[in-house]
């Protein structure tokens, strides 16, 4: 078969948007479809757990009681924020100064938790 110049060039523009927007999707991390994410909401948190692993990760930048030092005051968080994206504030590093952490399923669910009681 003799593809013309038009229709190669057609599926070649086809490929090259195809691929972008793959890339993009990548980059951008979608965290609702995120396995992690997924795997964290399956589990049932334990919040005095979660409470400990705060105590040692979070407290030096948001306070032990999470009223904020370095980072800001995390009181009532998870009214404004969604359980996806503070899983994703966490995992992902994506905010510096604030690092990325790299929690268990389990420890990510009990510290989601502690961070919906402050
Ligand atoms: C080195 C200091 C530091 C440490 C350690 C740290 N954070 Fe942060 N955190 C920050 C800063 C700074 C911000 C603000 C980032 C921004 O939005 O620019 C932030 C933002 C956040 C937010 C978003 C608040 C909002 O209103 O959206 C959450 C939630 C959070 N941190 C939770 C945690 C948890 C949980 C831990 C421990 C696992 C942790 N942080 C450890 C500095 C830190």
């Amino acid at each position: 078969m003799k593809l013309s110049k038009t229709a190669l060039l057609a599926l070649t523009t086809l490929l090259l948007v195809g691929g972008a927007a793959m890339v993009i999707a990548m980059t951008m991390g979608l965290p609702r479809q995120d396995p992690y994410v997924q795997a964290v909401l399956t589990l049932r948190g334990d919040s005095k757990r979660g409470k400990v692993i705060f105590e040692n990760n979070c407290s030096a930048c948001h306070g032990q009681l999470g009223k904020g030092e370095v980072g800001p005051n995390l009181e009532g968080v998870a009214s404004r924020r969604t359980d996806e994206v503070l899983i994703h504030q966490v995992v992902s590093g994506k905010t510096p100064p604030m690092p990325r952490f790299e929690l268990s399923d389990q420890q990510m669910a009990d510290l989601l938790g502690h961070m919906k009681k402050l």
